[in-house]
């Protein structure tokens, strides 16, 4: 069966003040509909099940947000979920490896990050059919976004020829993170597509790749679970041989070295997804997907914009005002305001790296 692993142990620092250690993104409504981006992406395999057979979801995040993720599934109705608790973050390759040595080998998991907005989920239902019949072939499937700026936050993955009929391509490279140069070339040349950050891969192949490709880290997870407290509804890994493991993420750790990589039998794949996707991660993305006025300015809360253009104002508390300004953000929480150039908000993790500083 499919069984469905949602990531949502990140801290999400680009969006401070609103997102906190405490409190990070993933636990946030910050489209204003009041429903938490983990809610948003535990909802979107609403209808899936008609397509494929499917396990209950895996939520795997820190210890620390137990109570609140709980909550947030069963406000949103999805009650046989369970929780695998990180003593602490070891990023997503740790994470993942957490979540297949708790499953059946067979299954197949779907890796889902909850920092997504995906307008159109019906269209990943239908991707995750074809993705579905490659997984179960042994590939590891990733879901690619046609890129429309050189964006450089994310993963570019190059195709190559077709498969599934054309529904799917193989992959010849993948490149995490490109600096800006790279990202500018891979946008004009046409091949590649951003990573969406969404995997499909069966738990056997998965644990396959790391005992390849990151043997400690595999040893590491192995050990956490082996001598884990568990119950029905959660798995907590055993705190010091998970906090031995090393931490990286899915692409740097396992996407980048699979490609062209032939011995090892699990053939790199892509299904493209045209679902309304968007990355919440800094606030110029939120900017981008919350409706504007006439001048471009996006509101949450009480706020008013004066002569100001293509800003955001979020206001959590009190009135926020602006007179005269173009392209900022401006975020107001009870102890925290930002003011940001909308084009600098991928560096509002400095801020967070400051403060923890002075700490
Ligand atoms: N459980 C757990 N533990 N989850 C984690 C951890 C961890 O230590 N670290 C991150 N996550 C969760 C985050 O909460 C998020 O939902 C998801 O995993 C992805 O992590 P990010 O840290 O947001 O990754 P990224 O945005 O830099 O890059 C990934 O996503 C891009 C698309 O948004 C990559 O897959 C890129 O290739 C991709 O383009
Ligand atoms: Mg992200």
């Amino acid at each position: 069966a499919l069984l469905p692993v949602i990531l949502c142990g990140g801290s999400g620092t680009r969006l401070w003040p609103l997102s906190r250690e405490t409190y990070p993104k993933q636990f946030l409504a910050l489209g204003g509909d009041g429903v938490s981006m983990l809610q948003d992406t535990a909802r979107r395999l609403d209808g899936m099940a008609a397509h494929i057979p499917r396990a209950a979801p895996i939520v795997v995040c820190n210890h620390e947000h137990r109570f609140l993720a709980a909550q947030q599934l069963r406000e949103a109705g999805i009650a046989d979920a369970r929780l695998i608790l990180e003593p602490v973050g070891r990023n997503t390759a740790p994470a993942l490896t957490l979540a297949a040595l708790a499953a059946d080998p067979q299954s197949v998991l779907l890796a889902m990050p909850a920092d997504h907005v995906m307008n159109q989920p019906a269209r990943l239902h239908a991707a995750a059919e074809v993705a579905w019949r490659l997984a179960g072939e042994g590939a590891m499937v990733t879901f690619g976004i046609v890129a429309d700026r050189p964006e450089t936050g994310y993963g570019y993955i190059q195709k190559a020829e077709p498969v599934a009929g054309g529904a799917a391509f193989a992959i010849r490279s993948f490149a995490e993170k490109p600096s800006l140069e790279l990202a500018r070339s891979y946008l004009e040349g046409g091949a590649h597509l951003w990573n969406s950050g969404l995997f499909m891969v069966r738990a056997d192949q998965w644990l396959k790749a790391m005992a390849a490709l990151q043997p400690a880290m595999l040893q590491a997870c192995q050990a956490a679970v082996e001598h884990s407290d568990r119950d029905l509804d959660f798995i907590r890994p055993h705190g010091e041989s998970f906090a031995a493991c090393p931490a990286d993420s899915i692409d740097y750790a396992v996407m980048e070295h699979l490609p062209g990589n032939e011995s090892l039998g699990i053939p790199a794949r892509v299904v493209p997804l045209d679902a309304g996707w968007s990355d919440l991660g800094a606030w110029d993305a939120l900017w981008d997907v919350l409706p504007r006025d006439q001048d471009g300015n996006a509101h949450t809360g009480q706020t008013l914009a004066v002569d100001t253009h293509d800003s955001l104002l979020f206001s959590e508390s009190c009135l926020v005002a602006t007179v005269g300004v173009d392209n900022i953000v401006v975020v107001q929480t009870p102890d925290a305001v930002l003011v940001a150039d909308k084009r600098r908000t991928q560096d509002v993790k400095k801020i967070v790296a400051e403060l923890k500083a002075q700490q």
